[in-house]
């Protein structure tokens, strides 16, 4: 409890150094007694600079997710207000669609350091070791069935946005939910629903993003076609600011969402990397080919044939073959 206090204090300091006096009386503790946490600080992996007369000064927090560090700051309204955090589970979305069965808030959020049995789409496996984010958010939102697809149209706009602003790096989608960098896939999202005639009862989107593993902890297959943010970034990135951002930028564009789905299809037309070019499709039984000509307004992806017609695909694997120059 004192180390958050002085955590807090540490990181609130606006001209940089706090006395080890003024640290002790904001935290109501003796000057030894900081200096005692300080070092159990430093022991969890915190750069803390100690410089006589001037006091204590954090320079660098370790790459570890702790809920109080995701919390301070965040300034959401619902998304990430609760959070249930595990060093490891086998898979988030499985943990949040068992809260939300048991009635947790809107915005509830489930996060873990690694999965065991994390999943993918069209049930493939989420490979998961440490070093990564995995993340599954608990939505209730009010909207007929169909539109329902476009909850995950609205987390992959989030997710490529908090990537832009964080690592300045130019994250796109491929439908439905990819998150490409130069081509390569650095993040995936899986939503899961409990419904019950026309009726939603909850959504559980899951999202994974390659942080800062190395790429060779991932299968040879799936290495050449995967990316992390610290590799297209040329350094280690903050978790904690990233999913901060994540969940800030989730909230502004669910809300956008709820109040207006267009918004976010024009936003996902602009970030998307598959409309305008040459397709296939497979997986979820569908096999076909052609131009990519866009999205419906329930997030399907319209492809015309080479006869002209134009087939809706609500599920598949997309593989770009050819860019439009
Ligand atoms: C994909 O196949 O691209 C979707 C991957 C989704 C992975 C995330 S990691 C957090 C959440 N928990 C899971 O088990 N899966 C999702």
């Amino acid at each position: 409890m004192y180390k958050e206090k002085i955590l807090n204090v540490l990181r609130s300091a606006c001209s940089g150094f706090i006395s080890g006096e003024e640290l002790g009386r904001k935290c109501g503790i003796s000057r030894t007694m900081v200096w005692k946490h300080i070092k159990s600080l430093e022991r969890e992996g915190f750069g803390i600079e100690a410089v006589p007369s001037q006091g204590y000064r954090i320079t660098s927090t370790p790459d570890i997710l702790r809920p109080e560090d995701v919390r301070h700051g965040l300034r959401t309204k619902a998304i990430g207000r609760e959070i249930h955090f595990y060093q490891e589970v086998a898979s988030t979305n499985t943990l949040a669609m068992g809260l939300a069965t048991d009635g947790a808030h809107e915005g509830t959020i489930v996060i873990a350091e690694t999965q065991t049995n994390g999943k993918g789409r069209l049930g493939r496996k989420w490979i998961s070791p440490k070093g990564n984010l995995y993340l599954s958010v608990v939505l209730r939102p009010n909207i007929p069935m169909h539109k329902a697809p476009l909850i995950t149209l609205t987390g992959a706009v989030a997710v490529s946005s908090a990537i832009r602003t964080m690592c300045g790096l130019e994250a796109g989608i491929k439908w439905p939910n990819d998150i490409l960098i130069s081509g390569k896939k650095v993040s995936g999202l899986l939503t899961e629903m409990s419904a019950e005639q026309d009726r939603i009862r909850h959504i559980v989107l899951g999202i994974g993003v390659d942080v800062n593993m190395e790429t060779t902890e991932l299968p040879p297959d799936v290495r050449s076609l995967s990316t992390t943010l610290a590799a297209e970034a040329g350094a280690k990135i903050n978790r904690t600011a990233l999913l901060q951002q994540i969940l800030r930028d989730l909230e502004r564009w669910y809300q956008k969402f709820l109040d207006n789905d267009e918004d976010v299809l024009i936003e996902w037309k602009m970030l998307n990397m598959t409309v305008g070019n040459r397709i296939t499709v497979s997986g979820a039984g569908v096999a076909l080919d052609g131009l990519a000509q866009g999205v419906d307004g329930d997030g399907r992806l319209l492809v015309r044939l080479d006869n002209g017609a134009i087939r809706k695909v609500a599920a598949g694997d997309v593989t770009i073959i050819k860019t439009k120059s």
